[in-house]
């Protein structure tokens, strides 16, 4: 992504200790931008993500016209032009390796009164834009991707959208988002019901942008036609960036590590459930309310792991944080078993396949599954092992390295900026054993 390779040599690290506060996250804040692109008057954002992936879908914004300030880090006041405001683009849009941005935005433009083209790096290349494409042509939309409904999506302007009650087959933050930012611009009410509840960022920020909308897990229904007024979203650390330090607190002997104010929505805390389940030792301590959504001091102490089977029903919920999860089960007594976990093979890369070959390489004994994986715990070895490009990847497997008996190198990590930027140094200074290397790919 940024021209060169960037390489970590990994681990073995001290005990974790320190309090530290990880970046915004990642979902809120490219949502925040996309409302704050559309509503009436200037919005204001603080703790914004500064990541690669949340300043490609600003960057977008700010060429269908829409200007934004920077004040400070994790700050934006966004000169909001109105649902009607957008104007379109020369030259295709480049959403990088964000499928968050690429997959609203597909929806978001889907009723425009312009053409426009979204594109995205190799990654987002070859992940499945169908699930979207599909509910907004049914919606009226005319959309084109690729063979195979990969990106980029070329999207007509709008003749007028069509509400829709829409079933998600898979369940998609990402999907029922795009139905419903479609929804604003559609004659009529549309709904979108999940087979499991999702985050539902989009439900809340909606309301907080003044849009009537009516929402219970797992069912969302607004209708088009009225306006979004500016407003203020702070935006809460992302549960996701605290994950990798919640695994590596619990597996590294001695560690003690406090984690502040992190975002609580219950969609997305799972992996706090499967931690707890196998024996970790955390506690939340509840920190008040940020942006609407609860928030959490988390202190993570070391202790001694099990493996569990993950119940499915936890899926949704600790959906991205699979890779470290499986971290965990490596290190853990006993066998840990995922199922139904098959959209794990469409993210930024195949994650169980991903794991499975690095985890391998460093000597666990992990089956893979075509919906998950089975892990027997154990100890694990130095090695060169591959993030395949992929953030959460690399993150993961640094954190395995804090335990392994020899160092581990990990090729390709410079797309930790997508999501978390200033990882190494913030992990580094807890005691990670981490540092950088240029790349010889
Ligand atoms: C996201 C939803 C999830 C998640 C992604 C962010 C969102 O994707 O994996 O990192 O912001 O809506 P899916 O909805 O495709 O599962």
């Amino acid at each position: 992504m940024n021209g060169k390779t960037l390489d970590w040599l990994a681990g073995p690290g001290a005990r974790l200790q320190g309090a530290i506060s990880v970046p915004g996250d990642k979902s809120v804040s490219h949502r925040a931008v996309m409302l704050g692109a559309l509503a009436e008057g200037v919005s204001e954002v603080e703790g914004f993500l500064e990541g690669e992936d949340t300043r490609a879908t600003e960057a977008i914004l700010g060429r269908l016209g829409v200007r934004f300030e920077a004040p400070g880090d994790g700050l934006r006041r966004i000169h909001g032009v109105g649902l009607h405001g957008l104007r379109g683009a020369d030259g295709p849009l480049d959403c990088g390796n964000a499928g968050t941005g690429m997959r609203l935005l597909a929806g978001l433009l889907a009723g425009q009164a312009f053409d426009s083209i979204l594109v995205g790096d190799a990654s987002l290349s070859r992940r499945p834009m169908g699930r979207v494409i599909e509910p907004l042509r049914r919606m009226g939309a005319r959309i084109e991707a690729a063979e195979g409904g990969l990106p980029p999506l070329r999207i007509h302007a709008s003749n007028g959208l069509q509400a829709i009650d829409y079933e998600l087959p898979v369940a998609s933050a990402q999907v029922k988002s795009a139905v419903l930012l479609a929804g604003l611009y559609a004659r009529g009410e549309t709904r979108v019901r999940e087979p499991h509840p999702t985050r539902d960022y989009t439900e809340r920020m909606l309301a907080a942008f003044g849009w009537p909308i009516r929402f219970s897990p797992g069912d969302a229904r607004l209708e088009g036609g009225h306006r979004l007024c500016a407003t203020r979203v702070v935006v809460p650390a992302d549960f996701s960036s605290a994950a990798f330090f919640l695994v590596a607190a619990s597996v590294v002997p001695g560690s003690d590590l406090l984690l502040r104010r992190v975002g609580m929505n219950p969609r997305r805390t799972g992996l706090l459930a499967a931690l707890r389940a196998m024996g970790a030792d955390i506690t939340d301590t509840p920190a008040g309310e940020q942006g609407g959504e609860p928030v959490a001091d988390l202190r993570v102490r070391h202790a001694r792991l099990r493996g569990i089977a993950v119940p499915e029903a936890l899926v949704p919920d600790m959906i991205d944080e699979f890779p470290v999860l499986f971290v965990a089960a490596a290190l853990a007594e006993g066998e840990t078993r995922v199922s139904g976990a098959a959209e794990l093979r469409v993210k930024e890369s195949d994650r169980i396949a991903a794991m499975a070959a690095a985890l391998r390489t460093l000597g666990a004994d992990i089956e893979e599954a075509p919906d998950g994986a089975l892990i027997r715990g154990g100890r694990l070895r130095g090695g060169e092992v591959h993030s395949h490009g992929d953030h959460r990847i690399a993150m993961a497997m640094a954190v395995a390295a804090q335990r392994a008996e020899g160092a581990v190198r990990i090729t390709d990590c410079a797309n930790v900026a997508t999501s978390f930027p200033g990882f190494a140094a913030l992990a580094t200074g807890v005691g990670f054993g981490l540092q950088e290397a240029a790349g010889l790919g």
